[in-house]
């Protein structure tokens, strides 16, 4: 005879944050990362970490947090957590304007100060599509000025992101919007998956790796070390003071004379910062 499961009900295989856990993680994420968890993010989380609870062989999340914040849970699952509760959103040529801006004013108006060695910082650089696209501008750029040299940092809090980065590795969709010309210069095609694509290995050396938590008191980088900054996309998950405290270390950082950029929605407005605004989300430390 032919037995007939019973089909498990859906709400069974999903498992709910009780408050308690709630409230532990988003403190802890909150003072540690800087990164906002109101109750209305409760949902987020669960579908993001629903999978690892799971794969500890848990059954609710109270145990779970119990875990990660032990001596044990603290040296192996912590920064999968913090992995799994960034937003890691981005790509090639986001927010163009911002590169506009370097290839038609700030590079020209570089090299008529007779400057040839630029320092950039992707600060929250994610899985690599912001340096990258950086690195294109500034090669576009040194075509025509064999002499110009620069160097590029790029940081994030989460190890995962960062990998990505460092291998330079994406699927074809991620370049549908990335002009066939620097396709062609930039990236491989490889020749067992076709719809994967490799940065050339010759603009992947160009770039060098650190983890930074943004929240750490020092960030291990020396004073005015940097002409230009990006930090896109990142503060808008931090409330307004840790965000006015970043931009502050930032500043430390900066040369004078130096830009910021920020994401499309963040900005420096009501802050006591030494930066002044030159264009939307691009400000020059004073
Ligand atoms: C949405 S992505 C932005 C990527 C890129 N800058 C862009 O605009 O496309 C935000 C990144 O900020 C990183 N992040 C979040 N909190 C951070 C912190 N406290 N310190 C450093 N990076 C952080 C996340 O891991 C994530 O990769």
């Amino acid at each position: 005879m032919i037995q007939l499961q019973a089909p498990m009900p859906q709400d069974a295989l999903f498992m709910h944050m009780d408050d308690e856990s709630f409230q532990r993680l988003s403190t802890y994420v909150t003072r540690e990362y800087g990164i906002k968890l109101p109750p209305s993010k409760r949902s987020m989380l669960e579908s993001r970490l629903n999978k690892k609870v799971k794969s500890l062989g848990m059954t609710n999340y109270k145990h779970f947090i119990d875990y990660i914040f032990s001596e044990e849970g603290k040296q192996t699952v912590l920064f999968d957590v913090i992995d799994l509760i960034t937003t890691n959103k981005t790509d090639f040529f986001r927010e163009p304007a911002h590169f506009d801006f370097l290839t038609k004013q700030y590079l020209p108006a570089f090299k008529t100060a007779g400057n040839d060695s630029l320092n950039i910082w992707s600060a929250g650089c994610s899985t690599g599509e912001e340096p990258y696209t950086t690195v294109m501008v500034l090669e576009e750029f040194r075509k025509k000025n064999p002499h110009f040299k620069y160097n590029l940092l790029a940081s994030d809090v989460s190890m995962r992101v960062m990998q990505t980065a460092y291998q330079g590795i994406y699927t074809l969709d991620k370049i549908a919007g990335v002009p066939h010309e620097i396709r062609r210069e930039y990236f491989l095609r490889s020749k067992v998956q076709p719809d994967v694509v490799r940065i050339k290995p010759q603009f992947r050396k160009n770039i060098s790796y650190k983890r930074i938590n943004l929240m750490n008191d020092s960030f291990g980088l020396n004073s005015n070390m940097f002409n230009i900054i990006f930090c896109r996309n990142v503060l808008i998950y931090f409330d307004k003071q840790r965000q006015e405290a970043v931009i502050r270390k930032f500043a430390n950082h900066l040369r004078p004379g130096g830009i910021l950029f920020l994401g499309h929605s963040e900005s420096i407005m009501g802050m006591n910062v030494p930066f002044r605004q030159i264009r939307p989300t691009t400000y020059e430390r004073i």
